[in-house]
């Protein structure tokens, strides 16, 4: 489970303090759908930055799965990512130089997988995502939204229990996004949790749950019903 309690991540800018976010709490359950939706500069990015690991809050605490993430160094905080949580952002992020079988294989190298079963994840994943037959295909030979499903597929490749999706249709035409977002519902319905940062409210009606931030503040929560008040302790 993903909690947060009274969490803040403050900028300093010069002498000026910047809250990103300002006092969030927030619980997400194992195999929820949930979206994380506001506009621009309100902080998605930040909140998703410390629920990937990938950065400590100023303030307050994240807790994943029981374990305070501020309290581990940064070598455990890359191996609760590895394991845990698969990343899908924006632009990609695939390496230009490596074809689709190797870029999807990347996450595998770091959690030290053997080389028979690291092919054997790799297909499974590449056939989950439709993309079976562009293994050697180069990120520049692909369309964008091809380029997606490899990322989708390198986030699956690991049996991550969460997967975090940075604005996963940001890049793509109407219709290959709902195609991404189709592959983020099938995952859904295998148990996994999915947190989907968007900007736009006709994407985050595709989640379970709406979780509108502005300002570093949570505006509203449609399913927040397992949300206690933690402002008090
Ligand atoms: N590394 C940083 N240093 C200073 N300010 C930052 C940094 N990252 C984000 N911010 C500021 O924090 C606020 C929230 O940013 P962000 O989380 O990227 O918003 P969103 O993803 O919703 O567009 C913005 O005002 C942004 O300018
Ligand atoms: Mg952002």
């Amino acid at each position: 489970m993903i909690e947060i309690r009274n969490l803040s991540k403050i900028y300093e800018i010069g002498k000026e303090k910047l809250y990103a976010l300002d006092n969030v709490s927030l619980k997400i359950n194992d195999g929820e759908f949930a979206a994380i939706v506001g506009p621009s500069g309100s902080g998605k990015s930040t909140l998703m930055n410390i629920l990937g690991c990938l950065d400590i809050p100023s303030k307050g605490s994240y807790i994943l799965d029981g374990t305070p993430v501020e309290t581990l160094n940064d070598d455990q905080q890359a191996e609760i990512r590895n394991e845990k949580i698969g990343f899908i952002f924006q632009k990609y992020n695939l390496l230009t130089k490596l074809n689709v079988y190797e870029n999807v294989e990347i996450p595998l190298i770091y959690l030290g997988t053997g080389n028979a079963e690291r092919k054997e994840r790799i297909e499974k994943a590449l056939e989950q995502v439709g993309l079976s037959s562009h293994i050697h295909h180069k990120p520049s030979e692909l369309s964008g939204g091809q380029q997606q499903r490899v990322a989708i597929a390198r986030a699956l490749v690991t049996n991550p229990s969460v997967i975090m999706a940075d604005e996963p249709t940001g890049a793509l035409d109407s219709k290959t996004g709902k195609e991404v977002l189709a592959l983020l519902q099938e995952l859904h319905k295998t148990g996994r949790t999915i947190v989907l940062i968007t900007h736009d409210l006709s994407i985050a009606a595709e989640a379970e749950r709406r979780i509108q931030i502005k300002d570093g503040h949570i505006l509203s929560d449609d399913g927040g019903e397992n949300n206690e008040d933690t402002s008090a302790v």
